[in-house]
C-alpha cells in the first residue's frame, strides 16, 4: 500500500512554542496527514526554536527589528516557499502580518487564539475574560484573514472559568485544550 504524501506545514512562533510541539508530537504518528518541514520565528531567541531543533525539525529565524513589515514578511515568504511549504500554522506568532503575506497564503494559514472568538481579540485574553465576569473562556482555531484574530473560526473548545482563577491559572487550563485542538484541526484541514 502506498501512503499519500503528507501536507508540508511550517509553524511560525515567537516564544516557547508549546503549541508547535503539540503539532510536532501529533506529526510523529505515521498516520498523521501533515509533516512539519520548518519552524520559523521573528525572534532568534525564541525558546521553541531549540526545542524544534532538538527534534530534528529544520528551523529558521530572523529578527524583524529595523525592517519594514512588508519587507520582513517577504523574507519569511521566500523562506517558506523555498522549503516547499503548503500550509502555515501560526502558533504564538506575536507579529501582525502584512496584507501581501496574508493574501499569498489565503485559505492555507491557520492561527490559534486563546479566547472564544469573536470575543477578546488581541492580547490579555484571559485577564479580560476574568475582568468581565465570564463563566467560560476557551480557545479558537481560525483561518487567517486581513483583520487581526478574525477570519472563519474552524473549531472552538470552551473551558470553565472558576471564581478563584487568575489569568495564569486560566491560561494553563486553556493551554491543555489548545494542545489537543490544534493538531486535530490542522489534520482535518489538510485532508479536506
Ligand atoms: C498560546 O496560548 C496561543 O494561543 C497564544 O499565544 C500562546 C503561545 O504559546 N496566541 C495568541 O495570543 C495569538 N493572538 P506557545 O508559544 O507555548 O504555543
Amino acid at each position: 500500500m502506498t501512503s499519500l504524501p503528507k501536507a508540508r506545514v511550517a509553524v511560525l512562533i515567537s516564544g516557547r512554542g508549546s503549541n508547535m510541539l503539540a503539532l510536532a508530537d501529533a506529526a510523529a504518528d505515521p498516520a498523521c496527514p501533515y509533516e512539519i518541514v520548518l519552524v520559523a520565528s521573528n525572534d532568534p531567541e525564541a525558546a521553541g526554536l531549540a526545542a524544534a531543533a532538538a527534534r530534528g525539525i529544520p528551523t529558521w529565524a530572523q529578527s524583524h527589528k529595523g525592517m519594514k513589515r512588508a519587507e520582513f514578511d517577504a523574507l519569511v515568504d521566500a523562506r517558506l516557499r523555498a522549503a516547499g511549504v503548503e500550509w502555515i500554522a501560526l502558533a504564538g506568532y506575536m507579529r501582525i502580518l502584512s496584507t501581501e503575506f496574508i493574501s499569498g497564503w489565503e485559505g492555507r494559514m491557520l492561527n490559534i487564539h486563546p479566547s472564544l472568538l469573536p470575543k477578546y481579540k488581541g492580547l490579555d485574553t484571559h485577564a479580560r475574560a476574568i475582568a468581565a465576569g465570564d463563566g467560560v473562556g476557551g480557545v479558537s482555531v481560525h483561518l487567517v484573514t486581513a483583520e487581526l484574530d478574525d477570519g472563519p473560526v474552524l473549531a472552538q473548545v470552551e473551558v470553565p472559568i472558576f471564581p478563584d482563577d487568575t489569568p495564569d491559572t486560566l491560561a494553563a487550563r486553556v493551554l491543555i485544550e489548545e494542545h489537543r485542538l490544534y493538531p486535530r484541526v490542522l489534520a482535518q484541514m489538510v485532508t479536506r
